[in-house]
């Protein structure tokens, strides 16, 4: 998936506009955009709006993943009393800070799941790993957690809190030292843990040019998508982790290559260039993320 839109999940407005906004996927947001008070208010309607879309069986809906409350938080359960059984893709964990936090989210999926009459692990999991100083440093640990998590991303403005920075970025726009290493971490953890890594959020919203160029940069490292906070991030970011025509059509012709080759061969030459396995892997991937946008 290439674009995950934050949405405030104690407005109904915000969620019906959210449906139009053609994000890959809907994160439903229980956690810091909704204040405490209003909490129960958030997961009735973030509840009767999953149970709804999923009435309508629309092959045009996101995927809808709900942000619960943190583990220690003792709202995380409420949460998923309340939105596991509408049947929710998935449950977005913050401030997670190591993979026996995704565990100990995933015995406790299951729990409603088992009430709700859903099959053990239908329920997806994706893991914000870099909020707190402490998950950053475990990032490495989600390898085998859970046959659930589908995802890691990162966030800059909880870590920014819990060190206490005065920035996380540099006089030109750049992310700092530790913002770029959670980053990194982001990017390790997940592809150690075999799945996606999703970039963080682009808070200067109307900075369309801003966010094209954090796109362009998540897309080299080898994010696979991006979150937003903001309708008019989802087209930019559709179209930034879009694979192009031109890389598609290698990655076909690098798999065509290999695919003759047969098995017992590990390097061949395209276009003046050495092709080797990793190449394949990589080729495979960019034919994953073409499939995954809706290209052939
Ligand atoms: N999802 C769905 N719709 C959204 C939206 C979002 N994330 N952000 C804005 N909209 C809607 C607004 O409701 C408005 O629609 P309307 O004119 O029909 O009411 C339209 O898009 C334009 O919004 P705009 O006026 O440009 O922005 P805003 O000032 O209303 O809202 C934010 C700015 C940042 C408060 C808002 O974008 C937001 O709530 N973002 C998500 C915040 C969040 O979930 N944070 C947690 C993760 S970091
Ligand atoms: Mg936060």
């Amino acid at each position: 998936m290439r674009s995950y839109l934050f949405v405030p999940g104690d407005s109904e407005r915000k969620l019906e506009k959210s449906l139009s906004s053609g994000a890959d996927c809907l994160l439903i947001d229980l956690e810091d955009s909704v204040s405490l008070s209003q909490k129960p208010a958030a997961r009735q309607l973030t509840r009767d709006f999953i149970e709804a879309e999923r009435k309508k069986q629309s092959a045009d809906t996101p995927k809808l993943v709900v942000r619960v409350n943190p583990l220690g938080s003792d709202m995380t359960d409420d949460d998923l009393a309340a939105i596991v059984g509408a049947r929710p893709d998935g449950v977005l964990l913050p401030k997670s800070e190591s993979g026996a936090h995704v565990q100990q989210l995933s015995a406790m999926i299951a729990v409603h799941e088992a009430e709700a009459g859903i099959a053990e692990g239908e329920t997806e999991i994706h893991a914000l790993v870099t909020e707190t100083a402490k998950g950053a440093l475990n990032a490495g640990t989600y390898e085998g957690a859970s046959n659930r998590l589908k995802s890691l991303s990162w966030g800059g403005e909880d870590l920014s809190a819990d060190i206490g920075v005065e920035s996380n970025r540099t006089d030109d726009g750049r992310y700092t030292d530790l913002f770029r290493y959670a980053r990194t971490l982001t990017l390790l953890g997940a592809a150690t843990a075999g799945v996606e890594a999703v970039d963080t959020v682009y808070v200067d919203f109307r900075n369309a040019d801003g966010l094209e160029q954090e796109c362009r940069e998540a897309v080299r490292d080898g994010f696979s998508g991006k979150m937003a906070i903001h309708p008019s991030q989802v087209d930019i970011i559709n179209r930034v982790f879009t694979p192009s025509d031109a890389a598609i059509g290698k990655a076909k012709r690098i798999v065509k290559l290999f695919d003759e080759a047969g098995d017992d061969v590990g390097v061949l030459s395209l276009d003046g260039q050495m092709i080797d396995r990793p190449h394949l892997r990589q080729a495979l991937k960019i034919l994953e993320r073409a499939k995954s946008a809706g290209l052939g």
